[in-house]
């Protein structure tokens, strides 16, 4: 999850600053990006350099000393952060974050930022027990600041107790798991999306047709999680057995060209576009008006080609922010990007129908996100739910940024 994210790590003086070092190598080893942020005492500890060769970043520690003259570091760096993460957080610089002060190059820019801020403490037993402290450790608890709290055991000044800093390892697992929940709740408010999800279905006679196996989960799924967000959802779906999700508009189409003209009146006024139907590609080229009797010997039934829904999208963009989805069964990434580039899509979501807990029909995904940059994120296996937080973080940084 931490591939391709910002990280910004804050490393204030405690004689802790050393585990810092194997967190900046953990986190780089997990593909994200760090700079590292030093306040004056803990470059007692640990010399600025260490962290630059571990982070290949600069590393910054003078509010200022300005690298750039076209830009001021500390809100820059504010700006530039996905995520904050302070480990060691010492008793002081939870003080000065509890009560605004801004002195430093650390603490002016924890004060700049609106990434979230996570907080390892790291000191003396007697320190993280006194009131003062968990004063100031209640008011950023309730300020939405997120503490990933120190274990018990031997500490530097000899005592045993709270006030360890949790181990790297530990600090990147919580990271892993907890930062896709920092989805910005106010990013699809009022923004109108259009969703296709299921199966289409593709007459050959009044009773009979093709169709596949889609069950239209992630589709509902990701419209309910983005009207949860407060987005003007319209979700056009082939036919599924699935409750429309609250506050999400839903039309019901049954074959590919309905679906089509459903998605083509809708599309000029949208701002982001998801196509996770599965569209047939090929219709019979005749459709019986009456039930077709049986004869002997074998039936052949002509073919054609449906319209290409999500390729015409891309042809007709018009600021749109488009998703495709593609299930694969081989060669899943390198056709994935084929189809990313064909269709003109913003980015697309190619999943392994062959791997388990994955695809069709059931209650967990497995999928990687690959967007027009060449960046790839591959999610871990989770519920159609959780997929969608995940991939609804990655399309509003993509769409924040206009990078992808
Ligand atoms: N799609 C579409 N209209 C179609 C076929 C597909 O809009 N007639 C969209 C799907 O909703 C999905 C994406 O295209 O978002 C990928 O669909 P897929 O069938 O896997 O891609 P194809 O381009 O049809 O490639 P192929 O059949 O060769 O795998």
């Amino acid at each position: 999850m931490l591939n391709g994210t910002n990280i910004l790590l804050g490393v204030s003086g405690g004689i802790a600053a050393y585990k810092a070092c194997a967190l900046t190598s953990k986190l780089t080893q997990q593909g994200a990006s760090v700079k590292v942020i030093m306040t004056e005492s803990a470059t007692q500890f640990v010399s600025p350099l260490t962290f630059q060769a571990l982070s290949r970043n600069p590393v910054y520690t003078d509010t200022f000393d300005e690298k750039n003259p076209a830009k001021i570091a500390h809100i820059d760096l504010a700006d530039w952060a996905d995520l904050v993460m302070l480990a060691p957080a010492t008793a002081n610089i939870i003080g000065k974050l509890a009560n605004g002060i801004s002195d430093d190059m650390l603490s002016t820019t924890l004060l700049a930022t609106t990434a979230p801020i996570y907080i390892a403490p790291a000191m003396n037993v007697h320190m993280y027990g006194h009131p003062a402290v968990i004063e100031n450790m209640k008011k950023l608890d309730g300020w939405g600041y997120k503490f990933i709290e120190p274990g018990s055991g031997y500490l530097a000044c000899g005592y045993v107790g709270k006030g360890r800093l949790e181990e790297p390892e530990t600090i990147v697992d919580i990271l892993n798991k907890d930062f896709h929940q920092n989805i910005d709740q106010t990013f699809f408010t009022g923004k109108k999306v259009l969703i296709s999800g299921g199966p289409t279905r593709e007459a050959v006679d009044p009773v009979r047709f093709f169709t596949n196996h889609s069950s239209g989960k992630m589709g509902f799924a990701l419209a309910e999680e983005l009207a949860n967000l407060g987005a003007e959802v319209t979700l056009v779906t082939g036919p599924v057995k699935l409750e429309t999700p609250k506050n999400v508009q839903r039309v019901d189409v049954e074959s590919a060209e309905e679906m089509y003209q459903a998605i083509m009146e809708h599309y000029p006024t949208q701002e982001l576009v998801i196509k996770a139907a599965a569209v047939a590609d090929y219709r019979p080229k005749l459709v019986y008006d009456q039930k077709m009797k049986k004869s002997d010997g074998t039936l052949m039934i002509e073919m054609e080609r449906t319209k290409d829904i999500l390729k015409e999208l891309g042809e007709r963009k018009n600021g749109q922010f488009l998703v495709g989805f593609a299930a694969e069964t081989e060669n899943v990434l390198e056709y994935g990007q084929k189809k990313l580039e064909k269709k003109n899509l913003d980015a697309i979501v190619v999943n392994d129908i062959t791997e388990q807990g994955s695809g069709f029909g059931g209650d967990t995904n497995a999928v990687t996100y690959l967007n027009k940059r060449g960046e790839q994120k591959k999610l871990p296996m989770s519920s159609k739910k959780e997929v969608s937080k995940q991939l609804l973080q990655l399309i509003e940084s993509d769409m924040k940024d206009g990078r992808a």
